[in-house]
């Protein structure tokens, strides 16, 4: 199964978690969404991962954001390695972790990495809409622990794009200055977003309209 793509909508499942049985669209309902694989339990990165997302539980919920992890261990495995987390993190992992011992999920969003062994997944990231649309996904291997900061920003980024016209620049944070789109005329840019910084004819920044 290939991974979805970005717009196609995310597909649902039903899955054993360390909060119950979910099924996906129905527990997310019409919230955004962080689904993310990780190789295997009791061990030092995903340790270190789970444990950032569990201390971050404020900003998901800020952003009408909620997580879910997944990795192929068996519903006992991940029980005990919460408690693991919550003494490295400092914090409950609130959030639920799909026991997918059959893969199911895992093969539904291609996280399976050939050639890495057959039980784990990799660091797989997708971030969800409230439509179930897949807005964002991201991929890193086993090695590299992922930055959930960026995952935060992405949301930012995202979420305020979709009141555009406007695009975010490089390195964007909430708050920060936004692109207005090229095929906007600077006039009608000017009339809409008010101060108006031309670089080029296409790379115009604005600040963020007022919610
Ligand atoms: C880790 O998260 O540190 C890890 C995961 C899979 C294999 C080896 C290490």
């Amino acid at each position: 199964m290939s991974a979805p793509h970005l717009g196609e909508i995310a597909p649902d499942f039903t899955a054993e978690t360390t909060e119950g049985t979910v099924t996906f669209h129905s527990w997310k309902g019409d919230s955004w969404a962080v689904l993310f694989s990780h190789p295997a339990d009791f061990t030092p990165v995903c340790t270190t991962e789970l444990g950032r997302v569990a201390t971050l539980e404020s900003e998901w919920e800020r952003r009408g954001v909620k997580v879910i992890a997944v990795s192929v261990d068996p519903l006992e495995s991940h029980q005990g390695w919460k408690r693991d987390i919550a003494e490295v993190a400092g914090s409950e992992v609130g959030y639920p972790i799909i026991a997918d011992e059959t893969r199911a999920v895992s093969e539904l969003y291609d996280m399976i990495h050939p050639g890495e062994g057959d039980t784990s997944g990799v660091r797989s990231v997708f971030v969800i809409d409230g439509s179930h649309k897949v807005r964002l996904t991201l991929t890193y291997p086993k090695s590299v622990g992922r930055n959930f900061d960026e995952i935060l920003r992405a949301v930012d980024a995202l979420q305020t794009t979709d009141r555009g016209p406007y695009s975010t620049p490089a390195d964007w944070r909430a708050g920060e200055r936004v692109v207005i789109a090229p095929a906007i005329p600077t006039a009608e840019a000017r009339d809409r977003f008010g101060d108006v910084e031309e670089l080029t004819p296409y790379l115009r920044y604005a600040a963020e309209p007022a919610r």
